[in-house]
């Protein structure tokens, strides 16, 4: 299968980086990016200047979703019968790609940055022209990436403020946990190694085992001990409600994202 990458930024390098054994066409508005992420990965990428990503099977769209329209016009111009669009835009609805592209094969998904490490989550769903081997081909791409799950487009936004930003949350957590380490003394090395080891740790606990989350939080926390000293003030500073709101947040912006490009 031959894969046409659209977009080598961020997500599209973390993509780009996973698809070892695929032969791999790669575009970007700024060719010379383009070239140099060609070199980054080897030998299967070859860039495409002609903007044609011709001989590609399926082409997946990696550019903002500010920057959707004009890639849009880009691929309808490509020629896309029998190909597969898989786009990775926050907030794109397939609706608003097939408004665009005509009745061609949509597929919807959003992975997040550990992507790069080959620990993505990623969540797909199809639009009314894609078949479920379509889906299925696009499940078998981002399971190179990580892991992939299919879900009801109405819950792609949903997706969005939970894994799609998630790891945001995640370093910001131990951002501010290393902060706390150095505020309670210790050097700012000793601190960063103690958190990032403490949530690799944590993060292999919960994906390993078949044991709940609580379960495994209450194995930490003594009656009367530390852990529960601090598990109080997260508490009553109802950390619990900062995450609802957050994440409230991202899926309303996730959701004003698709109106933009709908316009
Ligand atoms: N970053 C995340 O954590 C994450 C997670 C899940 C999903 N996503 C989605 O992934 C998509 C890409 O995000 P990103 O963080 O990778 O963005 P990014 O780093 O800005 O990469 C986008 C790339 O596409 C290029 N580009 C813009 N318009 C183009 C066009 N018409 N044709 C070809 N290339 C074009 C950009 O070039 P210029 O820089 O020159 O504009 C840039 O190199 C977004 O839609 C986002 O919603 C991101």
């Amino acid at each position: 299968m031959k894969i046409g990458i659209v977009g080598t930024g961020n997500m599209g390098q973390a993509i780009i980086s996973r698809l070892k054994g695929y032969s791999l066409v790669i575009y970007d508005k700024d060719v010379l990016k383009a070239k140099k992420v060609s070199k980054k990965f080897g030998s299967v990428v070859h860039t495409c200047e002609n903007g044609k990503l011709g001989g590609t099977d399926v082409i997946i769209l990696c550019v903002k979703p500010q920057e959707i329209k004009s890639a849009l016009v880009f691929l309808s111009e490509t020629g896309l019968k029998k190909k597969t669009v898989i786009s990775i835009a926050a907030g794109v609805k397939t609706a608003a790609l097939e408004k665009a592209l005509g009745a061609v094969s949509v597929i919807r998904a959003m992975p997040n940055t550990p992507a790069l490490v080959g620990m993505g989550m990623t969540a797909i769903c199809k639009g009314k022209y894609a078949e479920d081997a379509d889906l299925k081909r696009a499940k078998n791409i981002f399971l190179k990436i990580g892991d992939c799950v299919m879900v009801e487009e109405k819950d792609m936004d949903a997706v969005t403020a939970v894994s799609g930003s998630g790891p945001a949350y995640v370093f910001l957590f131990a951002e501010e946990l290393i902060k706390a380490a150095v505020k309670a003394g210790l050097p700012l090395k000793t601190g960063e190694l103690l958190v990032k080891k403490t949530f690799a740790g944590a993060s292999n606990m919960m994906c390993s085992g078949a044991r709940k989350l609580s379960e495994l939080r209450a194995n930490v926390t003594s009656r009367g001990g530390a852990t529960e000293a601090a598990l109080k003030v997260f508490q009553n500073e109802k950390f619990g409600e900062i995450i609802k709101k957050a994440v409230r947040a991202a899926k309303i912006k996730s959701g004003k994202l698709a109106k933009s490009v709908d316009k």
